[in-house]
């Protein structure tokens, strides 16, 4: 066993004959003691090592389900802390880069929401449930469990925000304002009645008289980066062309699209779809451009010419995938991901609502 780590500089020099084969290596000795996941929208690279790969949601339920001893998440910062939650305390979950964090989860922290929470009570006192979309830290989801709420995911979302209103009461949505909205819309509730709380202010905005959801006004930048310019530009040029759009682009560009859903719902269509059909994905880029890879036999192109990659999705590389693994075999944890106890016992409630609904 090895007293000092492995240096990561070490790793920056690899070749990628190298890395590949070492990363092989590192994988058959960690056997069944390892499980690697990866998101959808990891590069090619890095995910062809993933033992599966899927959407927030399913990366959850794989985790939850995951009896491996270590969890590499291939993935962003949030992903890793909610695979945290979900299993066990013999288990443990790493990241290959810390700093691959989720720029709209950095968009509400615990304390805006309590003074936002606080405020609301005085219009609303006892009336609303909180719902968190995954993609925010492990506080905010103990929040959600402390007070009645729940987590969604991109695929969830419609199922908790109807799990609310079947007892009645109000949603107050973190921290994706355009999520929270593409789905109140495609549950059938008038944008009228959507009043949106504005994070920098600190006060609603755009108020409602009878809001059933307040929508915290988080983004991504990758997917706020489609426009409806964007759609009539590809439908100039290819007329017969499909458009179809992660929920958390805007609400004019999912209303003009002909499907939207999550990273696993988009990867389904286009497996799906006929050969020969044409698509326009607004989405982050690696996975436009490896379904394009994977289905010759469609036209598969970004939205726009110009698309964000996701900064983030982009730190896990195949070195500091490999630095966590051959540390591992010299026991030595790297980036370990922990949530407290107390933080975790409350997050899990507010999962374990999301993952049960039915
Ligand atoms: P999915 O759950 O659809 O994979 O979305 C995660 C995400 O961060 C999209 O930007
Ligand atoms: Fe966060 Fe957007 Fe990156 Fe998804 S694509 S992880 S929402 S910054």
């Amino acid at each position: 066993m090895l007293n000092t780590a492995l240096n990561l500089n070490d790793y920056t020099q690899l070749s990628s004959s190298d890395l590949d084969r070492r990363i092989s290596e590192a994988k058959a000795i960690l056997g069944s003691k390892l499980l690697i996941l990866g998101h959808h929208y990891i590069k090619d690279e890095v995910i062809k090592f993933a033992d599966f790969t899927g959407d927030s949601f399913r990366l959850s339920q794989l985790a939850a389900e995951s009896q491996a001893r270590y969890i590499i998440f291939c993935g962003v910062y949030f992903m890793a802390e909610t695979a945290d939650i979900l299993t066990g305390d013999e288990q443990t979950v790493m990241i290959p880069d810390q700093q691959a964090g989720c720029v709209m989860a950095d968009m509400a922290n615990i304390w805006d929401v309590y003074e936002c929470w606080e405020e609301l009570q005085k219009y609303y006192p006892g009336e609303i449930i909180p719902v968190s979309y995954i993609n925010s830290s492990a506080e905010l989801k103990a929040f959600c469990g402390k007070n009645g709420g729940l987590i969604c995911t991109s695929s969830s979302a419609d199922k908790a925000l109807s799990w609310v209103f079947a007892q009645g009461k109000r949603v107050l949505f973190f921290p994706d304002e355009h999520l929270g909205r593409n789905t109140g819309v495609k549950l059938g509730i008038p944008v009228k009645n959507m009043a949106v709380w504005d994070r920098t202010i600190k006060a609603l905005v755009k108020n409602s008289d009878n809001p059933q959801i307040i929508l915290w006004n988080g983004f991504c930048p990758v997917h706020l980066r489609f426009s409806t310019e964007n759609i009539q530009a590809v439908k100039n040029k290819y007329p017969d062309i499909k458009i179809i759009v992660h929920p958390e682009c805007s609400n004019e560009l999912v209303k003009l699209a002909d499907a939207s859903g999550s990273t696993e719902y988009i990867a389904k269509v286009i497996d799906e779809a006929p050969a020969g059909s044409r698509w326009a994905v607004g989405t982050e880029i690696n996975m436009v451009k490896r379904l394009a890879e994977q289905h010759r036999d469609k036209f598969v192109i970004p939205l726009t010419a110009s698309p964000r990659p996701c900064i983030n999705m982009f730190k896990i590389e195949r070195n500091n995938l490999l630095w966590c693994l051959e540390n591992l075999i010299e026991g030595k944890i790297e980036n370990e991901v922990k949530v407290s106890p107390e933080i975790a016992f409350d997050a899990k409630i507010a999962l374990d609502r999301m993952l049960s609904l039915k």
